[in-house]
């Protein structure tokens, strides 16, 4: 059995403003009428999986529960984190969670923001990546880049994929967020894939990883699993050693400095809709590129996207050329769409309001 652990603590500020600090992207509806946190867990659960271990912070513990319970499947454990210190120490707590029943089980860690639409083929590339995972390896699972995007990791695989064979290959290297120039060159290179953000591996094998690559973050964590407190379905994480832990991913803390790596190429789409360019890229549009959703009307428009989150408002686009509009009952977004990574600018001027 392979325990899926959902990441859920993001607060996702590129799609503001439908994700709010109270409610981030992973639980919105953005593509279809489930979260995408939902398709995560309906992805990952059914034969080979074990109920989900969560981990997610204080204020989206009961949309977390709420949104389980809509679909039918029981959390094996949800735990909170006091703050977010991203996601090196949240796989670790997973871990030594996991360690005091299952040391030898497998876990898939899995991102909640991702739009992965055929599952079948996504559970046929976690299969691939079994065997090795059991023999003590780090599995990633990669995706063919089409541009030098500079917000991925890119995985360096020892050998070509064999064709029509879905399999784990050893990677020579792990290059988490590289600078435009080597995002050109490993793109031109033609043996690097993207890092999908999933990682499956024994539990063993990711704590022996921490101690060797992380060991600062071992005893802090450690602690605050050990003295966390049960509360009804939840285990609260013990505030004070968490804080001691370092705030960094499980990219740069861990698999970037490990020997021991191998990645599954995933031939699926697949999409981390980080942004509203994301979204607007996974939606329905028409031949000149426009998509809408509520009620939303686009006149003479072209690469451009039209949301209306309210009934009662109707957004209108005349005329407009690479913009994404998106309504809510309160707050509005008007950009220019190749300007999309900087919606985090509107968080911050909003919060510098405040
Ligand atoms: N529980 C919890 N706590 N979850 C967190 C935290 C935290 O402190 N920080 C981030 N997450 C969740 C996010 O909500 C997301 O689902 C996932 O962990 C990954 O974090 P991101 O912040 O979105 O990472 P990234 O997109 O910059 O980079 C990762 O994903 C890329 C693919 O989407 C890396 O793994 C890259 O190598 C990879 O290419
Ligand atoms: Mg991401």
């Amino acid at each position: 059995m392979i325990t899926p652990i959902l990441l859920c603590g993001g607060s996702g500020t590129r799609l503001w403003p439908l994700s709010r600090k109270s409610y981030p992207k992973q639980f919105a509806p953005l593509i279809g009428s489930r979260s995408l946190f939902q398709d995560a867990a309906l992805r990952l659960s059914g034969d080979g999986f074990a109920a989900p271990v969560v981990l997610t912070n204080a204020d989206f513990r009961f949309i977390v529960t709420d949104q389980l319970a809509d679909m039918g499947i029981a959390p094996g454990a949800i735990l909170i984190e006091p703050q977010g210190r991203n996601t090196a120490p949240a796989v670790l707590a997973a871990a030594v969670h996991l360690e005091q029943t299952d040391p030898d089980g497998l876990m898939l860690v899995a991102p909640s923001d991702h739009v992965v639409p055929d599952a079948d083929a996504f559970r046929e590339a976690v299969a691939a990546g079994v065997e090795a995972a059991r023999a003590g390896k780090l599995v990633t699972f990669g995706i063919a880049p089409d541009r030098p995007e500079t917000g991925y990791g890119y995985l360096e695989l020892g050998r070509p994929p064999r064709e029509g064979t879905v399999e784990a290959i050893d990677l020579t290297a792990f290059v988490e967020k590289p600078d435009r120039a080597r995002a050109e060159a490993m793109l031109a290179a033609g043996n690097y894939l993207w890092n999908a953000g999933l990682f499956l591996f024994s539990v063993r094998a990711i704590i022996g990883a921490f101690e060797t690559h992380a060991p600062g973050l071992v005893a802090p964590v450690r602690a605050a699993v050990a003295e966390g407190q049960r509360d009804l379905d939840f285990l609260r994480l013990a505030s004070g050693p968490w804080a001691e832990a370092e705030d960094i991913s499980i990219d740069y803390a861990v698999m970037e400095r490990a020997s021991d790596i191998a990645a599954v190429p995933y031939g699926g789409r697949w999409s981390d809709l980080g942004d509203w360019h994301a979204v607007w890229r996974e939606m329905e549009r028409d031949g000149d590129g426009v998509a809408v959703s509520g009620p939303a009307t686009a006149i003479d428009c072209a690469d451009t996207l039209l949301r209306s989150e309210d009934e009662g408002v109707e957004l209108v686009g005349i005329g407009l050329q690479g913009v994404i509009a998106v309504a809510m009952p309160d707050a509005v977004l008007v950009a220019d769409a190749g300007r999309a990574q900087e919606v985090r600018r509107a968080v911050d001027a909003l919060k510098s309001r405040q």
